[in-house]
């Protein structure tokens, strides 16, 4: 810690330290009517907010736009009577005006540059926005497809998970330079493994599967220097992650040896009362500040507390000043001390959003992230084609951004609709087709729809769920396309054979039957600001599917949670997927323990053969990659590994490495994998 901040620290008084580490919403501080308002009732309402302490919380969350940035900052500067500038925080996770691919996508690409670069590219219209930090990324393993929050993450692997979260760390933070903000990984702990895919829901594991596979992303963020961690709302080994001494002193601090900021979710010291974990706010802050909690969101059991605690001698003003280091350092680093508003600037802002360098970036991301989950050969499309009914709840809609769509607005994004006209001109014809709520019966519009399917040649039909169906606090008890889809495909197959279909998502589905009917299908996941151009290119062989699952797709919700690397059990089924059931081995009577696609599946437009693969005594491993199809091509070399008889067991099959190649129609190269963790 250097110097300046030890005497910034030394001239702040207790109470003043205190309220440094409140967080609220930045939209307290605009001198609009709205954040007046906001102080009594909004989001604030839980903390509580006097006009003594306002003016001296050290960090505050959410707002987009360089204007208003300039407008709260100013305010809170005018006002605050020691002036350290407030440090603006938002969401940006996977984009901030130009939106990419939500991150289970993205990490399907197995591409470490692409999941760096757009983290970049987020940083650097963040920053001309005015953010200093980014709640991201979320690198909570999941197991689980009703969860909503499975959009953010990378999936169920922990290696995958922990390269993905290395290389968004580095794309946000870089060298800490005007156009890079700090990273915060979370949600520390286990958060994805809540019970039943319920958010904020229990969990509860053994030490060895919280190290084996929940941990080692946080991990991996902290080693890529990650400057901010964010504990989770849920309760680990009964203890809620906020006021957990055993994950954020013990390991996170003592173990791991990680100084910085440590931040909670959302309103959760407080909610350590609902918990059962504490009897009222006073406890809850001892709890949270003994476990090594920095900054509270949303709640304010520190501002009301700490105080009484330190008179008490509970805890230690050396706690307190602890914690107001950190976050001064983190200032400090960001430039923000000397530079309030850092890089704000209005006019480079609306020139780099949405550039087309952020733009062609968007577009390639969904390309690449893209999974063909099935094609009967009715794919690519030729644009030769006469005629394309693109029919659909997803087809002419710019709601394709997924949850978290930050700045970024519905009429900035590329539908299907448009991409498609943009590469077939007006040989493309839209109806709609049926509703996209899920619980929509309402076949009115199916008539129309096959009216245009019969006079076309092909049909694109846009399936899935609306964007705000996964997310936070988008949890689904049913993860099957709703039934008015599935009657909607039925009919248009009754006049018109050729169909493809295309698949938006925030999470697996359990889509057997579409897999049984659709002739292709290709799931898109919520692709963002270029997500129908990147459609419209797949779909017509201007660019080639790659992308691959990194989370398991079910067949039926009854199998989950499902996910490759499981142990064997002492009764396996021999066959997985044999539909046949064998009695007292493990397994279901209904159906096989395979799933309908698994981790790492995903087709494409050209094929690979791989051979003469040879491992040394060192462990290093080559083998040969040839494209053995008619189109160039990009293939994803998945290194799966299995110990024998170890002392304590293993799953059946580990990632260890992995590299994305690219190949033209009929070449070869070799590839090579160390195999040294
Ligand atoms: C609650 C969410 O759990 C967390 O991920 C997010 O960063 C905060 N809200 C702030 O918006």
């Amino acid at each position: 810690m250097s110097k300046r901040i030890q005497e910034i620290l030394a001239n702040m008084s207790l109470k003043q330290k205190i309220y440094h580490l409140q967080q609220v919403t930045t939209a307290t501080y605009l001198t609009t009517k709205e954040s007046r308002f906001e102080i009594i009732t909004g989001p604030n309402s839980a903390v509580k907010l006097d006009k003594e302490m306002v003016f001296d919380v050290g960090t505050s969350l959410n707002l987009v736009g360089a204007e208003t940035m300039i407008d709260a900052e100013s305010n809170y500067l005018k006002n605050s009577k020691y002036k350290i500038p407030l440090m603006i925080m938002q969401d940006v996770i996977h984009g901030h005006r130009t939106l990419y691919p939500i991150n289970l996508a993205v990490a399907g690409s197995f591409d470490r540059d692409l999941a760096k670069e757009v983290a970049q590219m987020a940083a650097k219209e963040a920053s001309l926005d005015g953010m200093s930090v980014t709640f991201a990324p979320m690198v909570d393993l999941v197991r689980d497809p009703r969860w909503g929050r499975v959009m953010e993450s990378s999936g169920e692997d922990p290696y995958l998970n922990g390269e993905m979260a290395k290389a968004t760390v580095e794309g946000y933070q870089g060298d800490m330079g005007p156009y890079n903000i700090a990273a915060c990984v979370k949600h520390f702990a286990a958060y994805g493994a809540a019970e039943a895919g319920r958010d904020y829901n229990t969990v509860d594991m053994s030490e060895r599967t919280l190290r084996e596979y929940y941990l080692p992303a946080y991990k991996a963020a902290v080693d890529a220097g990650v400057k901010m961690l964010m504990t989770a709302f849920n309760i680990v080994d009964g203890v809620p992650c906020v006021g957990n001494e055993h994950l954020v002193k013990d390991i996170l601090r003592d173990e791991w040896g990680f100084d910085g900021v440590v931040i909670s979710d959302y309103g959760a010291v407080e909610e350590m009362i609902v918990h059962g974990a504490a009897e009222n706010k006073k406890e809850a802050a001892y709890l949270a500040m003994k476990a090594g909690c920095d900054i509270e969101m949303m709640s304010s059991c520190y501002a009301e507390y700490l105080e009484e605690l330190i008179n008490e001698g509970k805890i230690t003003e050396e706690m307190v000043d602890k914690s107001v280091l950190r976050i001064l350092d983190l200032k400090e680093d960001l430039g923000i001390l000397d530079k309030p508003y850092r890089s704000v600037n209005v006019e480079e802002s609306k020139a780099v959003q949405l550039s087309p360098e952020h733009r062609e970036k968007a577009r390639r991301g969904a390309e690449e992230s893209a999974v063909l989950l099935k094609n009967d050969g009715i794919l690519p499309l030729s644009k030769n084609v006469s005629s394309v009914a693109l029919i659909g709840p997803l087809a002419n809609t710019g709601e394709i951004h997924g949850s978290w769509h930050c700045g970024g607005k519905a009429e900035e994004t590329i539908s299907v609709y448009e991409g498609l006209k943009n590469l077939l001109g007006d040989k493309v014809k839209y109806a709609q087709g049926c509703q996209i709520e899920y619980d929509s019966c309402d076949t009115s519009l199916f008539d129309e729809a096959c009216e245009l399917a019969k006079n076309s040649e092909c049909v694109v039909l846009c399936l899935g769920d609306h964007q705000e169906y996964s997310g936070e606090g988008n949890c689904r008890a049913n993860i099957e396309l709703p039934e008015v889809q599935y009657k909607l495909l039925d009919r248009i197959l009754e006049v018109n054979k050729n169909v493809v279909v295309a698949l938006f998502a925030g999470r697996p589905l359990a889509i057997q039957r579409l897999d049984k009917t659709a002739p292709a299908i290709l799931d898109m996941w919520m692709p963002g600001t270029e997500g129908g151009n990147a459609c419209a290119n797949l779909l017509f062989g201007d660019a080639i599917p790659s992308g691959k699952i990194t989370m398991t797709f079910p067949r039926a919700l009854g199998q989950c949670p499902i996910y490759y690397n499981h142990y064997t059990t002492g009764r396996p089924k021999k066959e997985e997927d044999d539909e046949k059931f064998v009695r007292f081995t493990s397994c279901f009577l209904d159906m096989p323990n395979s799933p309908l696609y698994p981790f790492g599946y995903g087709l494409s437009y050209t094929s690979f053969e791989y051979s003469k693969l040879k491992m040394d005594k060192a462990g290093n491993i080559r083998l040969n990659v040839k494209n053995t199809g008619k189109r160039s091509g990009c293939e994803v070399v998945q290194l799966y590994v299995q110990e024998n008889n170890p002392t304590v067991l293993r799953p059946k099959k580990e990632l260890k490495a992995f590299k994305k190649v690219h190949l033209e129609a009929g070449k070869s190269t070799t590839v090579t994998f160390e195999l040294n963790h």
